[in-house]
């Protein structure tokens, strides 16, 4: 029987930059749902190391793989955003149990907001359970190795930054 509704997820974040783990969150993602939506928050009050322009870019060249996964920004209220493209899934990712009371305030504020949007929580790959951008950043900073921990191109580009400054 031909399916009537098609499945839009949303995966929120700053993503400054991705990282290995974000990736493996999109193919979890991308596994589950017939649409995911990789959405930047565009927020002026964060000082990112990258554009959110530059971030989309990143995104879109590692994500080439996915063919159901498409790169948007977003600001305002995540849930509006998730109405206005149709989504019902927000899907976060849990890398150990101190992310837990974070993601769950905001997903129980966002199930108050908007109770017909659900937030789905996918454990990212335990490889990665201890990176996040923030990591990735101050490693690079202070001169350590980060080969395996974000994509080449996002490679080339911290490296370009943060060590060369363009
Ligand atoms: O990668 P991050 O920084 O952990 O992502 C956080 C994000 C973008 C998911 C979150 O800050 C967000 O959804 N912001 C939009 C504002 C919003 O909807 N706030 C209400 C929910 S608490």
């Amino acid at each position: 029987m031909e399916k009537l509704r098609s499945l839009v997820a949303i995966y929120p974040g700053s993503f400054d930059p991705i990282t290995n783990g974000h990736l493996d969150l999109i193919e979890r993602g991308a596994r589950l749902c017939d649409r995911l939506v990789v959405a930047v928050l565009r927020n002026e009050a964060k000082q990112p190391l990258f554009s959110v322009e530059e971030r989309m870019e990143m995104l879109r060249e590692v994500i080439c793989d996915y063919p159901n996964a498409e790169v948007d920004s977003f600001d305002g209220l995540l849930v509006d955003y998730a109405q206005r493209r149709g989504a019902t899934v927000l899907i976060r990712g849990i890398r150990a149990i101190s992310d837990y009371e974070y993601e769950l305030q905001m997903a129980l504020m966002n199930r108050r907001l908007c109770p017909g949007v659900e937030t789905v929580f996918l454990m990212a790959g335990e490889a990665y359970s201890f990176l996040s951008s923030r990591v990735v950043k101050e490693v690079i900073r202070l001169g350590g190795d980060i080969s395996g921990l974000v994509p080449s191109p996002v490679e080339v580009r911290l490296k370009n930054r943060v060590l060369r400054g363009f």
